[in-house]
């Protein structure tokens, strides 16, 4: 491979650079994981920087759709098992930006950038979350989309990304659970109840398939990070993944999915679906959505209102006295 860029050669020369290249992708090709002090070409670096910064992004805005929803749960149960997750879900952009920050950016510039409205988070949290059973489609569906990529990442050639995604699934796993559990007691519930799920999967039809991304045929990433191990399966394999283990049981439900063109193509053993709208997806990622300034507001106010938090613990660490916060 010809590196085009001396950014990309990092001082080396080509030949150098070639034969580093060719150590560093047998060492992955054997199936051994790459640590942040590891020799690793500068692309490998970068695309790894962008992937865990937006999935850090999506677990700490992901918890605000949800959050909204805690004051009004419909039973302590519901409510104890929602502030759990959303709790969880915020925990994992902690490990996230802590496996990112082994590549080089500090946790302070990422979490700047979220707020600056400068980076990406996933498509399915610039949304709104408009009834109960929202909270419901979103434990169980996005949960288990989130889950199809997770523990497939987590297999990837990046020790710190791989180690941090095998604890997030653990608890993603429950979040699923938890879902799982409220769809059923919606959908065998009152005909309001089964309405109401109803209604909130029609509307998050369209941003779950989306959810893993532009189709194989214009995604620019997925090649390289396929060969490099990153990830393990295309955008389309894993959508189909979805579609295999949960349409079946949508339809165990009782209830029906919003596309027309769904089908099972039983020689091909695969979902057809109708392609999901890729210029909305793309105009929601960019900062377009009906919610985006709302979660980017909200996690704003959130962390300058965590600043005394962050400067008392900072003191403590340092053995100075810690500030008391203005205001409290
Ligand atoms: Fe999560
Ligand atoms: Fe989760």
């Amino acid at each position: 491979m010809v590196a085009d860029t001396k950014k990309e050669l990092g001082g080396l020369s080509q030949a150098e650079y070639d034969e580093r290249l060719e150590v560093f992708e047998a060492r992955i090709n054997r199936g051994e994981k790459i640590e942040p002090a590891d020799w690793m070409p500068e692309e490998y670096r970068q695309q790894l920087i962008r992937l865990i910064h937006v999935h850090a992004n999506s677990e700490i805005c992901g918890a605000l759709p949800e959050g909204k929803w805690i004051p009004h749960a419909p039973s302590l149960k519901r409510k104890l098992a929602l502030c759990a997750k959303v709790q969880d879900e915020v925990g994992h952009a902690q490990l996230l930006y802590r496996a990112a920050e082994t590549l080089g950016p500090s946790r302070e510039e990422m979490v700047e950038s979220l707020i600056a409205g400068k980076s990406k988070f996933s498509n399915v949290f610039h949304y709104p979350t408009k009834t109960w059973a929202d909270v419901a489609v979103i434990a169980w569906l996005i949960d288990a989309a989130a889950i199809i990529n997770q523990s497939m990442m987590a297999e990837g050639s990046y020790g710190p990304y791989g180690r941090a995604l095998k604890r997030i699934c653990y608890e993603e796993a429950f979040h699923f659970k938890h879902g799982y559990e409220m769809c059923i007691t919606l959908a065998g519930g009152t005909k309001v109840q089964h309405d109401m799920l109803q209604e909130a999967l029609d509307r998050w039809w369209g941003p779950i398939m989306m959810f893993h991304g532009p189709s194989d045929k214009t995604s620019t990433h997925t090649g390289t990070l396929v060969r490099w191990k990153i990830k393990l399966k295309t955008n389309d394999e894993q959508r189909q993944q979805f579609l295999k283990q949960f349409v079946p049981k949508i339809f165990d439900l009782g209830l029906t999915v919003p596309d027309k063109g769904l089908r099972f193509d039983k020689e091909a053993k695969e979902w057809h679906y109708t392609e999901p709208d890729w210029e909305e997806f793309k105009r929601v990622v960019r900062g377009g959505g009906p919610m985006t300034k709302d979660r980017v507001e909200t996690r704003r106010m959130a962390h300058e209102d965590g600043l005394w938090v962050r400067q008392a613990l900072a003191a403590a660490a340092a053995n100075r006295p810690v500030p008391m916060p203005a205001g409290k």
